[in-house]
């Protein structure tokens, strides 16, 4: 626990949060911002344009035509999708592959996280709650904690998962006893650290626990739903799965009070849409994880 602490205490080791996510965050919320503003942004980094042309012309992205250059991907693909792809891009290669406890897939965790924005953002912008990019990397890096943990202290955090797989106790009950936090709100002090905005703060925070506190209280519960949701198709970690009741689920209810419309949609909704979105998800994570 008091090494969780003295961790937090010193962040010599900690890895910065990537400053072109930063950038990217302020120019894609810019209403003025034209699809040529990102295509010179994309172009600028050499790795994220060569990694965006992949993806461009892979089957998962493309049926038609060759993409030859980042302009031509950005407008065939959208600017959904290519706001997407820069921004996981852009985080996930700045926390590679490292061997740690070896009960913790990088690659699900990635899944998971991704599988979360697509859900977050399809969410916010379906329903008008809310800026479906912001959205989108608030559900991104959710869990970010959880990494982390992985990552700085990966024999206490192996001692976790086998815990959590063999006692009948929930995942984060038993993150708290041995490191004194949450991976939420282990999350959340280094989001503390890394400046980042009040709402990305937020989500990470509360997304396990929606509080009254909460300033970003909607924010919160797309982010909280969206997770729950992705483990109901298949992202999630064996010793984390949380069954899923819309009734009954407290950010659900969040999200029905600023769109009553929500309640005519049923769980067959998203996973109509997910079973679209998997192939794209996966893609990407293997460019984003690949040297
Ligand atoms: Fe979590
Ligand atoms: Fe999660």
């Amino acid at each position: 626990m008091d090494k969780v602490k003295a961790f937090l205490n010193s962040v010599k080791d900690l890895p910065a949060f990537p400053k072109s996510a930063i950038e990217f965050m302020k120019l894609s919320k810019d209403p003025k911002t034209s699809l040529n503003d990102i295509g010179k942004f994309i172009s600028k980094d050499t790795t994220l344009s060569t990694k965006i042309l992949k993806l461009a012309n892979s089957p998962f992205y493309n049926r038609g035509r060759e993409i030859k250059s980042i302009n031509q991907a950005v407008v065939l693909l959208g600017l959904d999708i290519i706001k997407g792809i820069v921004l996981s891009l852009s985080i996930i290669r700045m926390f590679p592959l490292r061997v740690g406890g070896r009960e913790f897939d990088r690659t699900l965790f990635w899944d998971h996280s991704v599988a979360s924005a697509f859900i977050a953002r399809k969410l916010s912008k379906e329903f008008s709650l809310w800026d479906p990019e912001e959205a989108y990397t608030a559900a991104l890096i959710h869990d970010i904690g959880k990494l982390l943990y992985n990552q700085f202290f990966p024999d206490d955090y192996t001692r976790v998962v086998k815990r959590a797989l063999s006692e009948n106790k929930r995942y984060i009950e038993i993150e708290k006893e041995e490191f004194g936090y949450t991976h939420a709100e282990f999350g959340f002090k280094i989001a503390e650290k890394w400046n980042l905005p009040i709402e990305l703060k937020e989500a990470i925070r509360y997304h396990h626990k929606l509080e009254e506190e909460a300033k970003n209280k909607l924010l919160v519960a797309i982010v909280g739903f969206s997770n729950i949701f992705s483990k109901q198709i298949g992202y999630n970690f064996p010793w984390e799965f949380e069954p899923l009741v819309l009734s009954e689920n407290v950010f659900w209810q969040e999200m029905v009070k600023h769109n009553p419309k929500l309640k005519n949609i049923d769980e067959a909704f998203f996973t109509f849409e997910m079973r679209e979105m998997k192939e794209k998800i996966e893609a990407l994570i293997k460019e984003s994880l690949e040297g």
